[in-house]
């Protein structure tokens, strides 16, 4: 498909002020799932802007849900635990997180419904929540394991499951399925994922166990609303924390942060190849902290990232790639092939713009190598319809030689509509 819009990113000399960022993501989505099948009205700030978080608001309203948005405060009436059948489709739009982790909730509904994504996730692999939701009893179709999805939900039955691959989309999904089952739903992950499914589970009252790798929620538990000002995303933060990789004297400030730590390894990683970053103020409400974060950019090594580590940074792997080329040492990228999957395939895209910028860089199956110390030259880059290529795009043309086009740049509203403004008045 022709990318529909373009912005011309210019070289810049550096990067200074304050960000503050919208919701994030992956909370927004959880906190109005569960409000929706919570008793009382849930009253949310700072909802994350973007596009695919609107997708579950209106597939939310779809499913019989009243909700009430102004800017970003979203004030949410939950249903308890019965939603009523759709008139039409769910179109869960761009974003995999509404399409996998609401069919756990529809998993447990007495009702069928049907789930459409856009052309990206209609490409998307779904059999990884499809096998273990029909094992806990809910009829599924699929197009091979693609969406869309026809749901027959119904009465279910825990499962004790092992997980074959490491997501929080899934892990979320088969918990919030939980609720609905009859015993002790029991969930093992191959590696540590985002929490934010557990730790909003418990915000709206319920019973999680977890354990080294497994987490356990029993069945039949009754949801009570919250009131809830959600901290910045910190996966939108990672653009601007790694412009400030790229000029030595940069400095950012960014308030009210999620610093939940298996979402904050990028801050370890940045430090730990030379940025200079402090935390003041940490706060946690309803279980997750939150931070003011202070940046001074220096000059930055390299790195090798793998195994967990990819897991946790799997949202900032592309920046952190597309900057890559500007390290002393270069970015090697192991073990990411589920970037392969993602809303366009990440690695193909990262090494195909690079490449057009004039990077040498060695694409292979699950990963990538990059050598530091290159120049860019601006380019024409494609963001494949993809929000986290085109804003990691933007990061890596601040220091290219000449001006870069991003084609497809209107992407970016999917998870941060105000990105290229903001980038604008931090950089000069
Ligand atoms: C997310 C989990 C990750 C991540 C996505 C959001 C979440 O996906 O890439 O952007 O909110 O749980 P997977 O569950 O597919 O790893």
């Amino acid at each position: 498909m022709a990318p529909a819009s373009s912005v011309v990113i210019r070289p810049a000399r550096n990067l200074r002020g304050t960000a503050r960022l919208p919701g994030d993501k992956s909370i927004s989505h959880r906190y109005a799932m569960l409000a929706a099948i919570a008793e009382g009205t849930t009253r949310l700030t700072n909802f994350s802007t973007g596009a695919d978080c609107a997708s579950t608001l209106s597939c939310l309203k779809a499913l019989g849900v009243n909700w009430e948005r102004t800017d970003t405060e979203v004030l949410i009436q939950g249903q308890g635990s019965a939603l009523s059948a759709p008139k039409h489709e769910l179109d869960c739009g761009n974003s995999g997180s509404t399409m996998r982790m609401l069919s756990g909730i529809l998993a447990g509904q007495r009702f069928t419904s049907d789930l459409v994504g856009d052309e990206s996730l209609s490409r998307r692999p779904m059999a990884r929540i499809i096998e273990p939701l029909q094992l806990m009893g809910a009829k599924i179709h699929s197009r091979g394991g693609n969406p869309p999805l026809q749901i027959r939900g119904g009465r279910l039955s825990a499962i004790d499951y092992a997980m074959p691959v490491a997501s929080a989309q899934v892990k979320s999904s088969l918990l919030f399925a939980g609720l609905y089952a009859n015993g002790l739903t029991s969930l093992e992950e191959p590696l540590r994922t985002r929490d934010h499914g557990e730790i909003a589970l418990r915000a709206f009252g319920a019973e999680i166990h977890r354990g080294r790798n497994r987490v356990c929620i029993a069945g039949g538990q009754w949801l009570k609303a919250i009131e809830a000002a959600i901290p910045g995303d910190i996966s939108s933060a990672a653009f601007f924390l790694c412009a400030a990789a790229l000029f030595p004297g940069s400095h950012l400030t960014i308030p009210d942060l999620l610093m939940n730590p298996t979402r904050a390894r990028l801050l370890d990683l940045l430090i730990s190849i030379g940025l200079k970053i402090s935390v003041l103020s940490l706060e946690e409400y309803h279980g997750e902290p939150r931070g003011t974060v202070q940046i001074e950019g220096d000059k930055i090594r390299g790195t090798i990232i793998a195994g967990a580590d990819t897991a946790a940074l799997i949202d900032e792997i592309p920046v952190l790639a597309a900057i890559a080329p500007y390290t002393q040492e270069g970015v090697e990228i192991r073990d990411a092939g589920e970037l392969r999957v993602k809303e366009s395939d990440r690695i193909a895209a990262v090494a195909n713009n690079l490449r057009a910028m004039g990077a040498a860089v060695e694409e292979r199956p699950d990963g990538l190598k990059i050598p530091g110390q290159q120049k860019l030259q601006g380019a024409e880059i494609n963001s494949q319809g993809d929000h986290r290529i085109a804003m990691a795009f933007a990061i890596a043309a601040l220091r290219a030689e000449g001006d870069t086009i991003i084609h497809g740049s209107d992407a970016a509203v999917i998870s941060y509509p105000e990105f290229f403004t903001v980038l604008e008045s931090l950089t000069s």
